[in-house]
């Protein structure tokens, strides 16, 4: 069975100055951080460049979205390559906030998802239910829809990471049991093994994220599909380093 390097994620979100990050990146110099983690950060756009000339070599940058081209005329968006020429190697797409407070579709996201893999960037799409969807039984159809989208656009999975954020747990509190995302991480790799091939279902790792906290993560680790997580509001705080360390 191929060895999944756990990978934990700080999406910051839209928050933070350089006084800020200049504390976050003191946490995270000082540590401990284990090398059997894979850390990534994604600040706000502006201060990408600052992040990365900040943070220790240990802890990797990646942008919160991008857009599905290099260049052109398309004001306010930013192209992976130019997350790529000031040090960020991953981008996020399709976090929930982008679906529904932006109105991203499943087709743009998997364009976006798709041009930043082959611009050279590591990519964390993002797929979960909402509330009403959940209280619905429709979350493994929702899934199933999201992840279709993906998988007609992406032909080479190595650099891909898949973030698993149920609408409803994502900055409430409201954390999925152990149980209940591992149940949906289990799927996730069922439907990857069945759709695209055992070797991407064994190798892709799926993360978890809503309202992980130092409290919780240890015990969300310990799942056999929870191959790490996607951290917000706690990853601008110390006990991120918990949550990157949960595996013990
Ligand atoms: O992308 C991670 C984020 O959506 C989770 O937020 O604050 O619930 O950890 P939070």
């Amino acid at each position: 069975m191929p060895d999944r390097k756990f990978f934990v994620g700080g999406n910051w979100k839209m928050n933070g100055d350089k006084k800020s990050i200049d504390e976050i990146v003191a946490f995270l110099s000082k540590g401990p951080i284990s090398a059997n983690v894979e850390v990534v950060v994604a600040p706000p756009y502006c201060y990408l460049q600052y992040s990365r000339e900040k943070l220790p070599s240990n802890i990797q940058v990646a942008a919160q979205n991008c857009y599905k081209e290099k260049e052109g005329a398309f004001t306010g968006e930013i192209s992976p390559y130019m997350i790529k020429d000031v040090g960020g190697t991953w981008v996020i797409t399709g976090h929930s906030e982008r679906r529904h407070v932006i109105g991203e579709t499943d087709e743009f996201i998997a364009q976006k998802t798709k041009f930043a893999l082959e611009a050279g960037l590591g990519v964390i799409p993002c797929v979960g239910e909402k509330l009403e969807e959940r209280e619905a039984n429709q979350t493994l159809d929702v899934i199933n829809r999201q992840m279709k989208a993906l998988a007609d656009k992406i032909t080479d999975w190595s650099r891909v990471v898949i973030a698993y954020e149920p609408v409803w747990a994502i900055g409430t509190g409201k954390t999925a049991s152990p149980e209940q995302a591992q149940e949906v991480h289990e799927k996730i790799r069922e439907w990857l093994r069945k759709t695209v091939s055992a070797d991407v279902a064994d190798r892709t790792r799926i993360i978890y994220g809503g309202s992980v906290k130092g409290s919780n993560a240890a015990e969300l680790a310990k799942k056999p599909d929870i191959d790490g997580f996607l951290v917000g509001g706690a990853s601008l705080k110390p006990e991120f380093l918990e949550i990157v360390n949960a595996q013990g």
